[in-house]
């Protein structure tokens, strides 16, 4: 067995069940990059801080190259008595190079090293997450743009509301996409400082520079408190709270897409690409990828409430508990990606059935509030012209109709004030155009919107 690089004072070899248990390759050898990168810049500070020599130096940076190769070439053997990504480098470095690999842990502890990987590595995810976002936002404009004119049923308690232009629903997602991916950019500014330095907690007496490793590794600052730097994982939290909430928002998209892809409603029409079958029932069609979408929001909020109650209870500084960290960290983030992708995917594989829409337009009287807003366009109260509109469904539902079709001696009958004008507010075209509130589903207002989407992402 080899010796561990942390094996001065141990005389005996620890057990199998605890290698096996205490290992964490399996998993954190994602970081490696980030690792690498890391200990570049760490080995170039300590040549400049006059630590190591520059022949060191180099032989430290070509040797780390050639392991990256390596691992990307996929030769590189990932061995768990090595323990874990930080360990296997180092190990293979030395075994490459020799003598000078062993200066590379100066002035440094695992525990610094891997609060810095793991954030190098969430400012990247994070770029990533929100680039596939933009990705969707983009799919949904698109959507918007090519279903110009169509109005949709509203829904309130999913019973039919009010009109809405197709377009206005659509960029109502693009809304919560666009708070998604500036909660993340949040979280990446509050992210964005180094750890590296701070050692196993306290610091160090050799003379290192911090803010020459922050620089080079892309942060704002060096953490100001080397305890803080190697304990806390609230970087880590805030992400996955942030992913919990996209998660969520694409959950419901999801809901919505398979509610409109059913016979009952029947609003959209999902291209086979985007489908799957059923192995018993010949004749089925299922939205299954936007199901999983609901579906795996899931294990995202799971993967946050891991996290958090890891953390709980952790006394300063560092504890062996935070190994565990990455696990969620990275599942949160692989699940994330893949519903941003496939909803996207999603959008751009579906068409809206124009023929279905129209049919369900005339049913549930989404007239009725712009009827009494008519009303109170001629004076009268609002708490009355909602008791009077109310009074017309009653009597549309007795002679099974529409509000349009009611005659003006019907409207009379429930109040005098009604006259010829009325029938503009009528039914769901003249209702839609009655809307002009900022924000609204008036069509000129929708088309602002669509005109600010179309600039911000760059797309049309
Ligand atoms: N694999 C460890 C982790 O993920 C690295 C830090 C280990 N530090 C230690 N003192 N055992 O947290």
């Amino acid at each position: 067995k080899e010796i561990k690089l942390w094996g001065g004072r141990f005389q005996e070899s620890v057990t199998d069940a605890v290698e096996r248990f205490t290992e964490s390759i399996s998993f954190d050898k994602d970081l490696y990059k980030h690792d690498i990168r890391g200990s570049r810049a760490h080995a170039s500070m300590l040549a400049k801080q006059g630590l190591i020599s520059v022949g060191d130096e180099d032989s430290i940076l070509t040797g780390l190259d050639a392991i990256e190769r390596r691992i990307q070439n996929g030769e590189f053997v990932w061995r768990a008595d090595r323990e874990d990504v930080h360990m296997n480098i180092e190990a293979a470095l030395t075994d490459l190079i020799g003598e000078p690999a062993k200066k590379l842990h100066t002035a440094r502890s695992r525990n610094d090293q891997v609060a810095t990987d793991f954030r190098l590595w969430c400012r990247d995810a994070i770029d990533s997450i929100v680039e596939r976002i933009k990705d969707l936002q983009i799919a949904m404009v698109d959507l918007a743009i090519k279903n110009a004119g169509t109005i949709v049923p509203g829904y309130t308690h999913l019973q039919r509301a009010q009109p809405v232009l197709l377009q206005h629903l659509l960029l109502a997602f693009v809304e919560q996409l666009d708070r998604d991916s500036g909660r993340l950019l949040d979280c990446r500014s509050r992210l964005n400082f180094c750890p590296l330095g701070a050692c196993a907690l306290a610091g160090t007496g050799l003379p290192i520079d911090r803010f020459m490793t922050s620089n080079a590794l892309g942060f704002s600052s060096p953490l100001r408190n080397s305890i803080d730097a190697v304990s806390d994982r609230d970087f880590a939290m805030e992400f996955l709270s942030a992913n919990s909430i996209t998660a969520i928002h694409l959950s419901r998209l999801g809901e919505e897409w398979v509610l409109w892809a059913s016979e009952e409603f029947g609003f959209i029409a999902p291209n086979d690409s985007v489908s799957t079958g059923s192995s018993i029932m010949p004749q089925k069609k299922n939205p299954d990828p936007m199901e999983l979408v609901r579906g795996k929001s899931a294990r995202v909020v799971g993967d946050l409430v891991t996290l958090l109650t890891l953390c709980k209870g952790l006394p300063l500084a560092y504890n062996r508990d935070l190994q565990e960290d990455k696990e969620p960290v990275f599942d949160s983030v692989r699940t994330v990606l893949g519903m941003l992708e496939v909803s996207a995917e999603f959008a751009r594989n579906i068409s809206f059935n124009q023929d279905r829409i129209k049919k369900a337009l005339p049913l549930g009287h989404l007239d009725a509030t712009t009827l009494a807003d008519y009303l109170v366009h001629k004076g009268v109260p609002f708490r009355t012209s909602h008791d009077i509109v109310g009074k017309c469904v009653t009597m549309c539902l007795g002679k099974n109709c529409q509000l349009k079709d009611l005659s003006l001696n019907d409207l009379r009958m429930l109040s005098p004030i009604f006259g010829d004008d009325v029938y503009e507010f009528l039914g769901v075209e003249n209702a839609v155009s009655k809307f002009s509130s900022y924000g609204s589903t008036g069509s000129e207002c929708v088309a602002g919107q669509l005109q600010y989407w179309i600039q911000k992402l760059g797309t049309g």
